[in-house]
């Protein structure tokens, strides 16, 4: 095969996630979650506009009439030219250690062509595995929690308790926290942010072996869509909070029992993610605010190449005050 090179859109997606981070970076600390995220959103929603895709947001900001801007179903990039794309937006995944000042908070987008991403609708939950590469293809979320943990032991030839995995800290997790301790693997509990979180599992240097647990469905998406290009996996099921719920996701056609493979959650190999660090990470630094500029952190993935690409980026706001429309 001797394809001419065709365009990476993960490197304009760079700049949609440089901008969010850049201008929700502002919020560190600041106790308002809210601002935070309407400075992401709207920052992020601006650069998707300048693209030249046609765009429609299956993971958003929720539903029109609750999210203003990037909710799902909103049409962005041009309107008549570029590959038809459906995107997910994660404007701020760790909105709360943002508005705290905590780690691990960064600005995340993917898109894949048009029909080709799982749409969640309105159920939040997923219950997932994510691995690295050496993992892949080894994960059964349907068997017990101490035979996956086995046999990701056995892909990466180590003991059990050479095994580090990261969950959510969250009551839902104490019974899957016990199996793990009995199993006598090593884990890391984190307050917020799976997609990091998922994402560190293909990166050796992270020391993060497999997240386990119950987190956002939009993330999940996210994540198999990086993972996908960087060679890991991540299983999921639907998790419903209660009955009501499970009513209203059968009636909608929902399976709650279906494992959904990475080909579920993102059917195309033709996929493309970015993510930027908005405060410091083991997986991205966070802005950096200079005199005169700041300086970002961001990870481009493309599914067709496997490339990963961490850019960092110098941002000069003499000029970029001048010519952008974003409050930075
Ligand atoms: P947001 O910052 O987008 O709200 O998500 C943070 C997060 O920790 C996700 O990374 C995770 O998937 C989800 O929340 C878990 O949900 P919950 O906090 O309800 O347990």
């Amino acid at each position: 095969m001797d394809h001419e090179p065709t365009r990476n859109l993960a490197l304009d997606l760079a700049r949609v996630t440089e901008a969010a981070a850049l201008a929700a970076g502002r919020f560190m600390g600041r106790g308002d979650k809210e601002a935070a995220d309407k400075a992401a959103v709207d920052a992020m929603r601006l650069v998707l506009n300048s693209m030249e895709i046609r765009g429609v947001v299956v993971i958003g900001e929720g539903e029109k009439d609750e999210a203003p801007m990037l909710y799902n179903g909103e049409h962005v990039g041009s309107e008549h030219a570029g590959p038809e794309m459906d995107i997910a937006v994660d404007p701020i995944d760790g909105t709360r250690p943002l508005a705290f000042g905590r780690t691990n908070s960064i600005a995340t987008v993917a898109i894949a062509p048009r029909g080709t991403m799982f749409d969640p609708g309105p159920f939040v939950y997923m219950n997932k595995i994510a691995v690295g590469p050496e993992a892949k293809g080894k994960i059964d979320i349907e068997l017990p929690v101490l035979d996956n943990l086995k046999a990701i032991a056995k892909a990466k030839g180590k003991l059990l308790e050479d095994l580090t995995c990261i969950i959510l800290d969250r009551p839902r997790h104490d019974q899957l926290v016990a199996e793990m301790r009995h199993a006598g693997v090593r884990i890391r509990l984190i307050p917020d942010g799976d997609v990091a979180a998922a994402l560190m599992t293909a990166d050796p240097d992270s020391g993060v072996d497999a997240l386990f647990g119950i987190g956002g469905t939009p993330e999940g998406v996210l994540s198999a869509c990086a993972l996908r290009a960087m060679g890991g996996e991540i299983q999921g099921k639907l998790y419903a909070r209660n009955d009501d719920e499970l009513r209203r996701g059968h009636e909608a056609g929902y399976n709650f029992d279906k494992i959904l493979t990475m080909s579920d959650l993102v059917s195309s190999e033709d996929v493309f993610f970015a993510a930027t660090g908005i405060t410091d990470g083991e997986l991205l630094h966070g802005v950096r605010y200079l005199s005169d500029g700041a300086k970002t952190q961001t990870l481009v993935v493309r599914g067709l190449t496997g490339t990963v690409r961490q850019i960092t980026a110098t941002h000069r706001w003499d000029k970029l005050k001048r010519l952008s429309a974003i409050d930075y």
